[in-house]
């Protein structure tokens, strides 16, 4: 029997400290079987897996808040004008919620008031109201909605109108808020 260290038992010969007689040297530093290698990529796997599922998960519950955020930004109460400056045929006209955003408030022959945006629901032309019909007009393409309510009553939108809330706080109209 040859006391020749084998090739694959380096320069210190076979294990010295509990490893198999003929395991190369570099199990005693490095000890993992297969066996374990196979365990620790499992493991760091699974922790790749929690680990981007959390983020995933992070991720869709700042998207929903996002969201949500936005459904809520609808615009701040605000001043639009005194009641009794509101004119004869009912109609006035305002930017709302932001500056650039067209609005048209409506005095309804019950003096009652209602507010919308006033974008159509079809493509976003303005609308007008036609207080001798009873209804608010896209000039579009001919569509109508109901100024009362903001539903679309007729030609192309199939949407309603929408809603901004208002009240009457002293003598000034004010809006509130758009609808949700
Ligand atoms: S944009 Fe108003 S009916 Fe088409």
């Amino acid at each position: 029997m040859s006391n020749e260290p084998q090739p694959e038992d380096g320069p210190g010969g076979a294990s010295a400290s509990g490893g198999q007689p003929g395991d190369p040297l570099w199990r005693d530093e490095f000890p993992l079987t297969s066996e374990g290698e196979d365990y620790v990529a499992r493991r760091d796997f699974t922790r790749y897996l929690i680990a981007a599922s959390g983020v995933f998960a992070a991720g869709a519950v700042g998207a929903g808040t996002w969201a949500t955020m936005q459904r809520a930004n609808t615009g701040e109460p605000r001043p639009i004008i005194k009641e009794a400056d509101i004119p004869e045929d009912g109609e006035y006209l305002f930017k709302y919620p932001g500056d650039d955003d067209p609005a048209i408030l409506v005095k309804l022959p019950n003096g009652d008031l209602r507010a919308f945006t006033q974008k159509c629901t079809h493509l976003g032309c303005v609308v007008y109201y036609k207080p001798e019909e009873a209804t608010l007009y896209c000039p579009c393409h001919h569509g109508f909605f109901d100024p009362d309510s903001g539903a679309a009553t007729a030609g192309p939108p199939d949407r309603p109108l929408a809603a901004i809330d208002v009240e009457v706080r002293g003598d000034t109209v004010w809006a509130l808020g758009i609808e949700t």
